[in-house]
């Protein structure tokens, strides 16, 4: 069995320094519990992205992954921004905000009904209040102090009031950061480990790439562990990232294209046959920029010269739309976020045998520099 260990595998009790990225993207279903156990049970960290999921269904699948063999894991979770910030539109159900967001905004909603009737997309009925989504984060939250998941995860926002609950529940709680700024504010607000997630990755995204953001975050944050995202798919990415200063990789898109994600097989197969230049940033599905496969919603964006609304209430307004568009089949309309090296992947491989490509293409880097590069110190 390859040998590839950091200190940061003896933090999170893991052999290999590997973590499944947190990808909770409303219509996807990227991480059913098989998949988190899977990348556990193969030396690395499942991590279950949550956020679209109520808090009972988060409860369901800790339990889940659970049944499968007793390895840690870890649950992601988008925080808004600040609970009160998130709760300004005074709205509570989806059928409320939407009719707010046609008052306040009627050129983005009118724009988007002509795209569903463009589109040959029926309306869909509202038959109950469901209620918003940033209701649910501190229920959501709860369920994962209560369950004592082992690792939590904050995608987006401010992690700062749940550091001292998942103290004192014995959860290591991680913060992703996109830039330097970003990256101190996680350090300050008391996260053990800091993701420093690059342009190039999947999903909402920064501005900086993975190769300049790295080694600056490793700088700015030391002594805690940083572990590098974003465009990293193999061996080589991941001794890369290593030689920049990172004690592990999380990793996004490359376990989106697994044969244990829950991905619809049209939109992987759509990454497969993708090369890098189609994925694109947009921010015409949730109002934050987000690397996403380029389709006619993000082209429609695009043309209409609309800017997209703030989050949530992007989300809100193209909600109708997706549902829509899912219910229909057409999933070349879905936010299908992925990354740049979505360009590399070309197929559908096992969890297993994707971690085991990681760590052995990772060790046969390691092994081969020092054979195929003459160096000694001046
Ligand atoms: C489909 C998808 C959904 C994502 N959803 C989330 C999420 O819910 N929370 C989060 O913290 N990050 C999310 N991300 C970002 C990932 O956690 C990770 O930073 C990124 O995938 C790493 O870059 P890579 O895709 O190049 O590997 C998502 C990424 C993808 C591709």
């Amino acid at each position: 069995m390859p040998v590839l260990h950091t200190p940061l595998c003896d933090l999170l009790g893991i052999r290999y320094p590997i973590l499944l990225a947190g990808m909770g993207t409303l219509r996807g279903r990227p991480t059913p519990p098989r998949l988190v156990a899977a990348v556990s049970n193969a030396g690395g960290l499942g991590v279950m992205g949550a956020t679209s999921l109520s808090p009972e269904e988060i409860r369901q699948r800790i339990r889940q992954v659970r049944q499968l063999p007793d390895k840690p894991f870890g649950v992601d979770l988008l925080l808004p921004v600040s609970l009160a910030e998130a709760g300004t539109a005074r709205v509570t159900t989806r059928r409320q905000a939407l009719a707010w967001i046609q008052r306040e905004y009627p050129r983005h909603y009118a724009f988007v009904q002509s795209l569903m009737r463009e589109l040959n997309l029926p309306p869909v009925e509202h038959t109950d209040d469901e209620p918003l989504r940033v209701e649910r984060v501190r229920q959501q939250v709860q369920v994962v102090l209560d369950e004592k998941v082992p690792v939590f995860a904050a995608g987006l926002g401010d992690p700062a009031w749940v550091v001292p609950l998942a103290r004192e529940a014995g959860i290591k709680v991680i913060g992703l950061a996109g830039s330097v700024r970003n990256a101190l504010r996680q350090k300050q607000a008391g996260v053990d480990i800091i993701v420093a997630q690059g342009y190039e990755a999947g999903g909402h995204t920064g501005r900086i790439a993975t190769f300049p953001l790295v080694p600056q975050v490793v700088d700015a944050v030391a002594p805690t562990p940083v572990l590098a995202a974003g465009g990293i798919a193999d061996g080589r990415a991941v001794a890369a990232a290593l030689a920049l200063g990172a004690q592990g990789v999380w990793v996004g898109t490359a376990f989106l294209v697994a044969k244990e994600s829950d991905l619809y097989p049209q939109m992987q197969e759509a990454i497969l046959q993708a090369s890098s230049e189609e994925f694109v940033i947009s921010r015409a599905y949730s109002g934050k920029t987000a690397r996403t496969l380029r389709n006619p919603i993000t082209e429609a964006w695009e043309r209409s010269g609309l800017e997209p609304l703030p989050m949530p209430l992007q989300g809100l307004l193209m909600a109708d739309l997706l549902e829509s568009a899912e219910r229909a089949g057409r999933y070349e309309l879905l936010f299908n976020a992925a990354g740049q090296i979505g360009g590399m992947l070309k197929e559908r491989k096992s969890a297993q045998q994707i971690m085991d490509d990681l760590v052995q293409g990772a060790v046969e880097v390691l092994e081969n520099l020092p054979t195929r590069i003459t160096y000694r110190r001046g």
